[in-house]
């Protein structure tokens, strides 16, 4: 008997690429998984039009409508339960998530930042990494504790940074790096390889030293 088919709610805020690549991946049989939901906290997310067109249901919490943190994620949390997914996947959320909202789905919650962390928390990544001269930049999926940015690492993938980069060339290479890295990751989470335990990432069942790198090759970056 096969395993039953990992249930992702998807959460974001805006373009939704990857969630497209995610999307991708499943039709074309790399990842045994089915996006049951999408849940974005911005009513004009290009993301939702993606999702409504792939037959995703989805739903729209709008922080600006709450009074504080907690009440919007009262809310989230009863567009959740609506579908009770496995894994959640944050894909360009741009909210910060209380440590009660993610004590409660710890090891059950994803999110991909564009940065080789612990390097470039937070905004504008590829603008700060440009500005410190490093010559590698990437980004990352990791479990989300309530340290932001800051959850046990899973996976990243490592890009060059070229002389003349210029931030949006740099920032499509990392997003053409998360496109490729995000499906992988949840491809051994539905696999039943990826998992937490207090704070070490394990991948069949063995503890992460490090966690695993992908690079791009100079073909793949023409
Ligand atoms: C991606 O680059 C993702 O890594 C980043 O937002 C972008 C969303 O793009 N997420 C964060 O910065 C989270 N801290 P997308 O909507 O096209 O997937």
């Amino acid at each position: 008997m096969t395993a039953a088919t990992l249930r992702v709610a998807v959460l974001i805020s805006g373009r939704g690429s990857n969630l497209k690549a995610i999307l991708d991946a499943i039709a074309a049989g790399q990842l045994p998984a089915r996006v049951v939901q999408v849940i974005s906290n911005r009513p004009g997310a290009a993301g939702l039009q993606l999702a409504a067109a792939a037959g995703v249901p989805t739903a729209v919490v709008d922080h600006k409508r709450f009074a504080d943190r907690a009440a919007f994620e009262r809310a989230l949390e009863a567009q959740l339960a609506a579908e009770a997914a496995d894994l959640l996947v944050l894909a360009g959320f741009m909210r910060v998530l209380t440590a009660d909202f993610v004590a409660r789905h710890r090891g059950r919650l994803l999110n991909i930042h564009p940065s080789l962390l612990p390097a470039f928390a937070g905004l504008d990544t590829h603008a700060r990494a440009l500005a410190a001269g490093v010559s590698e930049h990437g980004a990352s999926v990791h479990f989300v504790t309530a340290a932001v940015d800051g959850g046990p690492l899973i996976a990243q993938f490592r890009v060059p940074v070229r002389p003349g980069d210029t931030e949006d060339g740099l920032a499509a290479r990392v997003l053409r790096a998360e496109h490729r890295l995000y499906p992988q990751v949840l491809a051994w989470y539905a696999a039943g390889r990826l998992a937490l335990r207090a704070d070490t990432v394990l991948l069949d069942g063995l503890a992460l030293a490090a966690p695993v790198q992908f690079a791009d090759t100079e073909d793949d970056d023409a």
